[in-house]
């Protein structure tokens, strides 16, 4: 015990100088001028670090930054990558919402000031930037599953809006889309160019942001598609648990989860100091600033490069920032060791996955609807799947976040299907739990798709531990 202590403050203490040094290396510091409520947004200095080279480890400022996902950052992707006997059959696309406006304010400052409307000048840009916008005024209301007409098609508001999707936001999903037309139409072929409404099965929530970040990408993906041939579904559950929402243990996961969680941050003294800290910056009391959610606040002011705000009391800072960054690494870490998430996400992805394989099945039967499936959703959509996958390494979801899940046919022997499943772009198929040791016994690059099957059906509830095989059973288990 007394070692791991020393370990941890060994550990710390390297993660601190490995940031001082970085600090000096990449972030302008310079203390923010103090000027009363807040000051004018011209006076303030920008605190945006600048990605070129990559720090080691997890250092919280570059995981943050990884977060923003700015379009900038060239990526590489293992989307489509199959030797050549292999036909794609179908893609099934799970994205979160792009960047967006935060959905609290801290307490007692101004709200950071970011144009959510479209312009060409402005960074980031996409070339079907203005094209996007012009195509999204001709949209039709009968595209879209009730209640999801009265939502605006993109953002629109010079001074965002709570929640709303930002340019960058915009941009990086017409980005995605692109990257996937590039790959799964122009090179494998995956849609033909007459491509019908039912071949496509579009799912988003409630929201604005998701509506507009799955438009983005299906324009990326399909540029001037007919609004004819489109009709985006509505799904009021961020699980996208459809019609099996109701599950009691799944609650009781959750609540034990929270209270996990709850602990943690009790255990966290500096963590504690700083929000009393930044309480007195803003002169609330901490328990309303921390309810406030300040970290959500500063995630968009540090990837829009906008200074954090001040008082008269003094500005909150890259310090505070870094803490509250830290010890949310350190939850993900402890999250995944109690494994309480885990029992919650087993039971709140199993309907989303179990509806996937269903359509994977359909079209490796030679059926022709759903081969293109885009499910337009939120981190706490994405975080489930990637846990209930075995994805335990899997980074939370950054804004864009893509998870794909592939299927495909090999044409020598053709009964036989595969799936392939990537995380923004990255090939994670060996790594979930279901097809972990696959590699190690078969040279193809891929996992059965039976695989995925036994483990949706069966396999999962196993995982859980309860001696419980189905779904209805798993979620209704007494005595838990
Ligand atoms: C952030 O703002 C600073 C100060 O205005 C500027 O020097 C820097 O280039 C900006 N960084 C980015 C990535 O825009
Ligand atoms: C799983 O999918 C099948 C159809 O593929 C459906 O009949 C069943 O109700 C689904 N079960 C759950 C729990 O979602």
């Amino acid at each position: 015990m007394l070692f791991r202590n020393r370990f941890l403050l060994l550990l710390a203490l390297a993660a601190l100088l490995a940031f001082l040094s970085l600090s000096l290396q990449f972030f302008h510091l310079i203390p923010v001028s103090v000027a009363k409520n807040g000051g004018s947004s011209k006076s303030r200095k920008r605190i945006m670090p600048d990605p070129v080279t990559e720090p080691p480890g997890a250092d919280p400022v570059y995981e943050a930054l990884l977060y923003c996902n700015l379009p900038s950052v060239a990526e590489r992707s293992m989307e489509g990558h199959a030797p050549h006997h292999f036909k794609l059959v179908s893609v099934h696309v799970f994205i979160r919402h792009g960047d967006r406006y935060p959905l609290y304010v801290i307490p007692k400052t101004k709200r950071p000031e970011i144009d959510c409307t479209l312009v060409a000048n402005r960074k980031p840009y996409h070339p079907k930037l203005e094209a996007f916008v012009g195509h999204m005024s001709k949209g039709s209301g009968a595209s879209f599953e009730s209640p999801l007409h009265s939502l605006p098609l993109f953002p629109n508001h010079p001074l965002c809006e709570m929640g709303e999707l930002t340019q960058t936001g915009v941009v990086q999903h017409l980005q995605n889309g692109q990257l996937l037309r590039d790959i799964y139409l122009k090179k494998h072929k995956l849609l033909p160019s007459d491509w019908s409404t039912d071949q496509l099965y579009l799912e988003t929530t409630g929201k604005s942001r998701t509506l507009q970040s799955g438009l983005a990408l299906l324009y990326g993906f399909l540029p001037d598609f007919d609004w004819k041939k489109i009709y985006f579904r509505h799904q009021p559950s961020a699980l996208f648990c459809s019609g099996n929402c109701y599950c009691p243990v799944r609650n009781q996961y959750l609540e034990k989860e929270q209270r996990r969680q709850y602990l943690l941050r009790l255990k966290n003294s500096q963590l504690e100091r700083t929000y009393g800290d930044m309480a007195k910056i803003v002169d609330v009391p901490t328990k309303q600033l921390r309810a406030a959610n300040p970290i959500d606040s500063m995630l968009c002011h540090f990837c829009h490069n906008v200074s954090f705000p001040c008082t008269r009391n003094g500005c909150i800072d890259m310090e505070h920032f870094r803490v509250i960054k830290t010890h949310q690494i350190e939850d993900e870490r402890d999250r995944r060791e109690k494994k309480l998430y885990l029992g919650y996400s087993l039971l709140g992805a199993h309907p989303i996955l179990n509806q996937t394989i269903g359509r994977m099945q359909r079209a490796a039967e030679g059926r022709k609807e759903e081969i293109f499936a885009l499910y337009s959703a939120h981190d706490v959509t994405l975080s489930p799947v990637l846990s209930a996958l075995g994805l335990m390494e899997a980074k939370f979801p950054r804004f864009a976040a893509r998870l794909i899940f592939e299927l495909w046919q090999d044409r020598e022997q053709p009964r036989e299907h595969s799936v392939r499943i990537l995380y923004n772009g990255v090939d994670v198929t060996f790594h979930t739990s279901f097809c972990q040791d696959h590699h190690k016994r078969s040279p193809k690059p891929m996992c059965p798709l039976e695989n995925l099957v036994r483990f949706v059906r069966r396999d999962m509830f196993v995982a859980l531990g309860s001696g419980s095989t189905s779904y209805y059973d798993a979620c209704h288990r007494e005595g838990f």
